[in-house]
């Protein structure tokens, strides 16, 4: 039987070879080959190319294992699934910015054993396998713990659909005045491992979807941060929500406040 701490070490291997490619291939102003459900929503067709090379790349180590991409959807069936975003953060692809990543997580029977987060232009490989604790080299990781709200960085994100994004910055603008500062660096996975490395006390965000917040969302857990959704529901694209116990259910209490699940 394959171990969590096997299954990241393949999900690392495979994750840097696409940041290296992608590195490699990425030209001075990437192009924008499709919009998905809106303009900010975009693909290049260097997701799709990652995405391809990590595809190959499973297939080739595990041929009968299933795969639920960002950009190629799911195939195949069975108890090992990947959950593979070729790049979280593609519009800081586009412009150059240092926050984007290749997120690859792996599930055995519906639970994340693996997760690994290439913050590529960071040179930073996150990676963490259940129970066995969350790593940035051979740094182990813990989320800040003790931090009170009103003492707290906080990242967050924003959908695509511009009527939840209005809400958002309604939202937003309600939290502000409770927390140190607020920071959108524009993506979900990276946010994550930087409330696992103490980069930040908490993330929340309305809209990620399984292949933002898989990988990430178990460095962070490892890390000792508590990830949910709103009213005791799990995580899920209605909210991610993390940082440490107390802090976690502070915040989640001050969103509850304002319905921040709301679209219009
Ligand atoms: C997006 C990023 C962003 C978050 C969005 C995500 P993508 O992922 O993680 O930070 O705010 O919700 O969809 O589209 O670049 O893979």
């Amino acid at each position: 039987m394959t171990t969590p701490a096997e299954f990241t070490r393949l999900a690392a291997e495979i994750a840097r070879e696409a940041g290296e490619m992608l590195l490699a291939k990425r030209p001075a102003r990437p192009e924008v080959v499709q919009t998905k459900s809106s303009p900010t929503d975009v693909v290049t067709a260097l997701d799709r190319a990652a995405e391809e090379l990590i595809r190959a790349r499973v297939r080739e180590m595990r041929p009968d294992d299933a795969i639920l991409g960002e950009e190629g959807g799911a195939t195949g069936e069975g108890a090992v699934r990947w959950i593979v975003d070729p790049i979280d953060g593609t519009v800081n692809f586009v412009y150059g910015l240092p926050d984007w990543a290749v997120s690859i997580a792996v599930e055995v029977d519906g639970e994340i054993v693996a997760g690994v987060v290439n913050v590529v232009p960071r040179g930073e490989v996150f990676t963490a396998s259940l129970g066995g604790g969350a790593w940035l080299g051979g740094e182990r990781l813990r989320c800040n713990t003790g931090v009170s709200l009103s003492g707290a960085l906080v990242a967050t994100g924003f959908g695509y659909q511009v009527g939840r994004r209005t809400v958002q910055g309604e939202v937003l603008a309600k939290v502000l005045p409770h927390v140190r500062d607020v920071r959108r660096a524009g993506s979900a996975a990276a946010d994550l491992c930087a409330v696992a490395a103490g980069r930040v006390d908490a993330y929340y965000e309305r809209g990620p979807q399984y292949w933002d917040y898989a990988a990430g969302g178990l460095v962070a857990t490892e890390a000792g941060a508590r990830l949910g959704g709103m009213r005791g529901r799990p995580v899920g694209p209605d909210m991610t929500l993390c940082a440490a116990p107390g802090l976690f259910e502070e915040l989640h209490d001050l969103l509850a406040g304002f319905d921040p699940e709301r679209d219009e």
